[in-house]
C-alpha cells in the first residue's frame, strides 16, 4: 500500500459526518490505473441508515472507475478527538464493508488488498479481503 493512499484515507476522514458516534472514518479505493475514490462514514439521526466509509468509498470508486478496477483500499479511524500525536488502534472493517468489498473483487477475478488503520494512519494491518471473509457468500445468477 502506498503512503499516498493513507494520506488520502486521513484527509477523506476530515470529511465524516458521526455526530452520534463521534468516530470518524475515512477511506481511499485506488484503481489499478492509480485514480483514488475517497469516502467517510455518514451517520443519520435514524442510526441505521447511517453509511460506512468503506461503502461510501466504493460507491465514489463506482462512478469514478468502476468496481472491476478496484485493487485496494485503506481504512483510517478513530474517535474525532482523537490527536495527532496520540495512537490508536487499527480499524477493521465491518461485516457489512466486507461483503462490500469482496463484491468490488468478484467483479474483477482478483482479491483486493485492505489495508487497516488508527487515525493516524502509523498503526497498520495490511490483509486481503479473502482472508477477511473467508467462506463468503456470493451469488451468481444462474
Ligand atoms: N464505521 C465505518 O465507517 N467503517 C467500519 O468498517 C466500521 C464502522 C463507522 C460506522 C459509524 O459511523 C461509526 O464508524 C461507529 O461505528
Amino acid at each position: 500500500m502506498s503512503e499516498k493512499l493513507v494520506e488520502a484515507a486521513i484527509k477523506a476522514r476530515a470529511g465524516a459526518h458521526a455526530p452520534y458516534s463521534d468516530f470518524f472514518v475515512g477511506c481511499a479505493v485506488e484503481s489499478e490505473d492509480g485514480e483514488i475514490a475517497l469516502g467517510a462514514n455518514m451517520e443519520n439521526g435514524c442510526y441505521r441508515l447511517g453509511v460506512c466509509a468503506e461503502q461510501s468509498a466504493l460507491s465514489a470508486a463506482q462512478i469514478a472507475f468502476g468496481l472491476a478496477k478496484v485493487t485496494r483500499l485503506v481504512v483510517v479511524g478513530g474517535p474525532n478527538a482523537a490527536t495527532a500525536d496520540e495512537m490508536g488502534e487499527p480499524v477493521m472493517p465491518c461485516g457489512g464493508c466486507r461483503q462490500a468489498i469482496l463484491e468490488a473483487a468478484s467483479l474483477s477475478g482478483r482479491d483486493i488488498e485492505v489495508t487497516c488503520c488508527d487515525h493516524t494512519g502509523k498503526q497498520r494491518v495490511t490483509t486481503t479481503i479473502s482472508a477477511l471473509l473467508p467462506a463468503a457468500f456470493t451469488f451468481e445468477k444462474g
